[in-house]
């Protein structure tokens, strides 16, 4: 597993996030399990929010993982959706998030904290002081964002003393409207339109790690795209192209996200293990020019 700086942190981390959101009806014995096949397979990067589960997820983990584990592992969780109701940014909410997190991961420090969803009511000097404040205490060494273009990005950057180091944004495959619109500027199609603000390139430009999340699916939430009879193209293109590598479409997937050169560091949603270990070998995949070209084609694009 080869690593990369996480945005400009100097802290290295591995190539592929592990993805905890879906371990929440888990045993311990499972997720132990879980976690012990990520870390054979280099992986030790692993994603959480205060909500996956209503909490569980980071519960069971914080139990699975023995307390002599702790240094050797990299935990990132989430805050600010109140699920059904609002996003909160507020310095109480930040604050109440990242101690109910602590508590139930069963640990005194989380690594990068990310701001989950933009909350429209932001005071940006109200997140610097919760941000400072956790740091100061030594409860979160580093922070970043997830789903924000670059203005609300550079909004809060403005007021912080630390650098946002991580943009968690869903991409993949079948979900690559920042790969679409750069390749369409100027054009009148509908890959043209321009949905982010040009994050992808803001993300380069300014050394933040993207950290693509549902990279297996199409549409929100809709469901994987592997062996899906929807994309015939797709997966017999993807099936030819494992085929020469040796190794499974999943695998394929994951090495297609690493091959740009904005080194993103995508996150696994597979709480199967075998799938698990084929996300992260993509880490040793690199795919020619022409074929990250045929699998963009494939998945239903066209080149202007
Ligand atoms: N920041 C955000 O707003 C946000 C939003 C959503 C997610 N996330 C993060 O991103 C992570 C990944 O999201 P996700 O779970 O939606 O990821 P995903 O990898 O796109 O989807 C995983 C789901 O696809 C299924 N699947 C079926 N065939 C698969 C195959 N061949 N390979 C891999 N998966 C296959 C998995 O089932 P099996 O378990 O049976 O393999 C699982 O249910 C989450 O765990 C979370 O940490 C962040």
């Amino acid at each position: 597993m080869y690593k990369i700086e996480l945005g400009k942190s100097g802290l290295q981390v591995p190539a592929v996030v592990v993805g905890c959101m879906r371990i929440s009806d888990k045993t311990e014995k499972e997720v132990s399990a879980f976690i012990n096949t990520a870390l054979e397979n280099g992986a030790n990067f692993f994603d959480h929010a205060d909500i996956y589960g209503g909490g569980k997820s980071e519960s069971v983990f914080g139990k699975a993982i023995a307390p002599s584990m702790r240094e050797k592992i990299i935990i990132q969780t989430k805050c600010g959706i109140v699920p059904g109701k609002m996003f909160d940014f507020s310095y109480e909410h930040i604050i109440n998030s990242v101690n109910g997190s602590l508590e139930r991961l069963g640990t005194d420090y989380i690594d990068v904290l990310l701001l989950h969803r933009p909350d429209a009511l932001m005071e940006p000097e109200e997140v610097a002081r919760a941000f400072d404040e956790l740091k100061a205490a030594g409860k979160v060494r580093h922070f970043g964002v997830s789903n924000q273009n670059p203005y609300q990005m550079q909004l809060l950057q403005n007021s912080l003393d630390m650098p946002l180091c991580v943009n968690q944004l869903q991409f993949g495959i079948m979900h690559a409207p920042m790969i679409q619109s750069g390749i369409n500027v100027n054009m009148y199609n509908e890959s043209g339109v321009n949905r982010d603000g040009g994050v992808l390139d803001y993300c380069r430009l300014n050394k933040i790690t993207i950290q693509p999340w549902s990279p297996m699916q199409y549409g929100f939430f809709k469901g994987c795209f592997i062996d899906n009879e929807k994309f015939p193209e797709l997966n017999a293109k993807m099936d030819e192209i494992a085929e020469k590598y040796g190794v499974s479409k999943t695998t394929i997937a994951f090495a297609w996200i690493l091959r740009h050169p904005a080194k993103m560091q995508p996150v696994t949603g597979t709480t199967n293990l075998g799938r698990l270990a084929d996300c992260i070998k993509a880490t040793e995949v690199k795919l020619t020019r022409e074929e990250w070209y045929e699998i963009y084609k494939a998945a239903g694009n066209i080149l202007p």
